[in-house]
């Protein structure tokens, strides 16, 4: 059974109260659910902090115990050097996703020191990023 750990960083736990008119109206518990019954083959994890350090923790510790990550880190994306090499530091591989297109947003969102560490990047296309990511590695878990 593949493990995926999904990731989310700072303010995600207000998903579905903050800023709905770019983030959507969904609590991500509610949508974890939704994509527990949807792939009842992989052991998911889920872990949300609003501290750098922690996940960075987290990347480390997912990064020997899983098959994928999948990882919004949010606003640390244009900040976080040592979220970038946290993943250059592992084996596993990570799809860094965001929920909205930060490439049509304010210029200081277009720069991500995760997208040239991770295996690739999804941003846009709501929630479905997250759905997207988690069948990219069931799939390349299969070829
Ligand atoms: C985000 C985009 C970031 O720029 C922002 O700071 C977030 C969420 C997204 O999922 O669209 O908090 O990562």
């Amino acid at each position: 059974m593949p493990r995926i750990a999904i990731i989310n960083g700072p303010n995600l736990n207000l998903l579905g109260k903050r800023e709905t008119d770019i983030y959507g109206n969904m609590p991500f518990e509610q949508f974890l659910e939704q994509l527990k019954t949807k792939f009842p083959g992989v052991e998911f994890s889920y872990f949300q902090s609003n501290v750098e350090g922690e996940l960075i923790n987290e990347i480390q510790r997912a990064g020997t115990s899983h098959d994928g990550i999948v990882l919004n880190p949010a606003g640390y994306t244009h900040t976080s050097v040592a979220i970038g090499d946290a993943i250059a530091a592992i084996k596993t591989p990570v799809i860094e996703v965001h929920i909205s297109n930060v490439h049509a947003r304010e210029d200081f969102r277009k720069l991500s020191h995760v997208s040239g560490k991770s295996s690739g990047s999804i941003f846009g296309l709501g929630l479905k990023g997250y759905e997207l990511a988690i069948q990219f590695f069931i799939d390349s878990k299969r070829t």
